[in-house]
């Protein structure tokens, strides 16, 4: 999984349809993000809009690696997008078959506690779909070795891959009101951690419990990077990252910065500071 100059984007495949679901209208003037980004009225529009994209996104990997890997955060906002995949006959299409689906960050708690996230995303996703139990990638986050023993999980299943082709082709991401993303806090040591894939965080800044986390090594080397930021309590920090020059250990979901791949936000009307 080296970082390289070469483009990690996959050209839209001709042959794969897009997901046939009704779209409300983009707000005019989001914030200016780095990337692309994607802002509707209506927190349904958001929803639509990137489960239509992850699914086509995932169809396209499916077509040409023969597999798709995902990354799925945790947290309250993305469950509804999690349900939607599942129950709404549009995105009938996602080729869970072929999915491997990974955790970007865990709470150090065992799988049965209500705050790991695995928890909710096995009970939605995991139960739900035909994804074959050995594509499903928890992170024993209570093991001593949790992040050496995912990090090995990672390079043996990514390295099926051709080489440049080795790594997570679309990454869902999170941003707490502090800047934080995955498990990425302010001034914490897990920022530093350029030699991992994965790494234990803790610290002042890092809300308990303990946390292993996706690094920003293997984040920013991933296909597609998508923050998805919806309600009233994101637009302040939202403001910052548009228009502030904090650097991202002040705010860390500023040290997302796409090696090739691409980053694309996809936000609410109230998360824009708006309406
Ligand atoms: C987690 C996350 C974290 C999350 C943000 C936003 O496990 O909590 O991975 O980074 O995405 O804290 O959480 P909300 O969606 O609950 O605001």
């Amino acid at each position: 999984m080296k970082p390289g100059n070469h483009e990690h984007r996959i050209e839209p495949d001709p042959d794969i349809q897009p997901i046939g679901v009704e779209q409300g209208d983009p707000i005019p003037d989001p914030p200016a993000l780095p990337g692309m980004v994607e802002a509707f009225d209506e927190s349904e529009s958001v929803l639509d809009r990137l489960a239509s994209n992850l699914v086509v996104h995932a169809l396209e990997c499916v077509r040409r690696f023969g597999d798709f890997q995902l990354a799925l955060s945790g947290g309250s906002t993305p469950m509804p997008l999690y349900q939607r995949l599942m129950i709404d006959p549009a995105y009938r299409r996602m080729p869970w078959r072929k999915t491997h689906l990974w955790i970007v960050d865990e709470r150090r708690v065992p799988f049965d506690d209500d705050r790991s996230n695995f928890k909710h995303i096995k009970e939605i996703i995991g139960d739900h779909s035909d994804i074959p139990e050995n594509q499903v990638h928890p992170i024993e986050a209570t093991r001593d070795d949790a992040a050496e023993s995912y990090e090995k999980t990672l390079q043996e299943v990514l390295g099926w891959r051709e080489k440049g082709q080795d790594r997570l082709d679309f990454v869902l991401l999170g941003m707490g009101p502090d800047g934080h993303t995955a498990s990425l806090f302010p001034n914490s040591r897990a920022l530093d951690v350029d030699d991992r894939l994965v790494t234990l965080n803790d610290g002042p800044t890092v809300v308990p419990p303990d946390r292993v986390t996706m690094t920003y090594k293997l984040i920013n080397a991933s296909r597609m990077i998508v923050p998805l930021v919806m309600g009233k309590g994101k637009a302040e920090m939202i403001h910052r990252v548009a228009t502030g020059d904090d650097g991202s250990h002040e705010i860390p979901i500023k040290g997302i910065k796409p090696i090739g791949g691409q980053l694309a936000w996809y936000l609410d009307t109230a998360a824009c500071g708006k309406g």
